[in-house]
């Protein structure tokens, strides 16, 4: 086979296709699955079942569940005063900066204070339940650093982490409200959807920083700016911008003519994977039913449904495209009142139990991540002294 153009699509496959590795973590052959369970059954569970799965490989019992859960509010109530010190000078200084940026710094704070150095001694020799024992923690931190960002930009005074689930004491956090019981479940199901899937570009980003024998929390930064871009987790806050930007039914299809000639991507559309289509966003579009129609966002939300079916089926028609999660999620995040700047951060809540999850699978056997690359620069050419040039 002659080698690919470098100007062909083949040259620039962005390792589609390849297998990079093994994980017994999650699979996407048929069903999407974490650990074996089908999502499907899974999406019955809370956040901390699943992130426990993820975790520790099994479904826990009940005294496991609720050790868990005690280990995650006492991480997510006990956040160090450098972290909320340098938080509340941020605030001040970049109040509008990115709410990922927040995130990976408050990562890479809380790596530094607990000396997070990396292994000392080689990595297939570590003590993998204290890296698990660090991911729980993390698994409390994140949601507890995103609620004291948002306390410290509106100059709210903090109040105590919930006793409750983590999903639904961070919305209520976050919306500094009491919430209902289904816009729990559904929010829940968001988590969860989005808590774990294989080798995507954050999670492998995760894994090669791992394969150098480096520490967890500069993986988890790692992660973090990967899933900011908007070909990747930066996507569902995209979705509602592109939503509000066609405004009514009747502008889709001028909208959506216009995107195609202009070669943009439609955002919460299309995926590496899911090529007929991402289970995932089928199943959050029928959570979203569940949503309490008494709620003051349940009338857009109707109207956001509506119009985001018609984009659904202009885009099947022309080009054959399908929706990813990032589609439903996002018209969710907006009924459950929740600003868009925060709709990828909530992407790295669910998300760090999949990453700590992958980290310590790499961690525990272990092999430098270092592929090649295909040259396709000058030939070989004479160096001429600066002098001489
Ligand atoms: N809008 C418009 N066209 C799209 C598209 C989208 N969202 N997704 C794919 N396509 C087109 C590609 O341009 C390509 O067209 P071409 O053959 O005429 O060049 C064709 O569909 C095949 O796409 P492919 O190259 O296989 O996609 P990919 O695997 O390289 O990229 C994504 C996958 C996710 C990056 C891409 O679908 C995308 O950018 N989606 C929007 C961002 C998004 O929602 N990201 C979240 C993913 S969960």
């Amino acid at each position: 086979m002659p080698d690919p153009s470098p100007h062909s699509k083949d040259s620039r496959n962005g390792l589609a296709g390849v297998t990079a590795g093994h994980t017994s973590i999650c699979s996407l052959d048929r069903i999407l699955r974490y650990r074996g369970y089908a999502i499907t059954d899974l999406l019955e569970c809370s956040f901390e079942e699943v992130a426990y799965l993820l975790l520790w490989g099994d479904l826990p019992t009940k005294n496991q569940l609720r050790e868990f859960a005690m280990r995650l509010y006492t991480h997510a109530q006990s956040l160090p005063e450098t972290v909320l010190w340098c938080f509340e000078r941020l605030a001040k200084t970049s109040p509008q900066c990115s709410i990922m940026d927040v995130l990976r710094t408050g990562v890479s704070i809380l790596g530094q204070l607990e000396c997070d150095n990396g292994p000392e001694e080689m990595p297939h020799n570590r003590d993998l339940s204290q890296e698990r024992l660090k991911a729980e923690q993390l698994l409390g931190h994140v949601p507890a650093l995103l609620a004291s960002w948002i306390d410290c930009i509106s100059g709210r005074r903090p109040t105590p982490w919930p006793k409750k689930p983590l999903a639904t004491a961070l919305l209520e956090k976050l919306c500094h409200t009491q919430i209902s019981k289904n816009a729990a479940s559904v929010f829940t199901k968001t988590l969860i959807l989005y808590a774990e899937h294989e080798f995507n570009a954050s999670t492998f980003a995760a894994r090669t920083v791992t394969s150098t024998g480096s520490d967890m929390h500069s993986a988890i930064t790692t992660a973090i700016g990967a899933l900011k871009g908007p070909l990747h987790g930066g996507a569902n806050e995209k979705v509602l911008e592109q939503l509000m930007d066609i405004g009514t039914p009747e502008n889709v299809e001028p909208w959506v003519a216009r995107q195609l000639e202009n070669k943009d991507v439609i955002m919460g559309f299309g995926h590496r994977i899911y090529k007929s289509g991402d289970i995932r966003a089928i199943l959050l579009r029928e959570a979203g039913h569940q949503l309490d129609d008494s709620s003051p966002s349940f009338e857009p939300y109707r109207k956001l449904e509506k119009l985001a079916h018609k984009v659904e089926s202009v885009l099947l028609e022309q080009k054959r495209l399908k929706p990813n999660l990032d589609w439903p999620a996002a018209r969710i995040y907006h009924a459950l009142g929740l600003p868009i700047n925060l709709f990828t951060p909530l992407f790295v809540v669910a998300r760090m139990s999949g990453w700590t999850s992958h980290i310590i699978e790499q961690m525990s056997d272990n092999r430098l991540i270092r592929p090649v690359a295909k040259y396709i620069g000058p030939s070989p050419r004479q160096y001429l002294a600066l002098e001489d040039r």
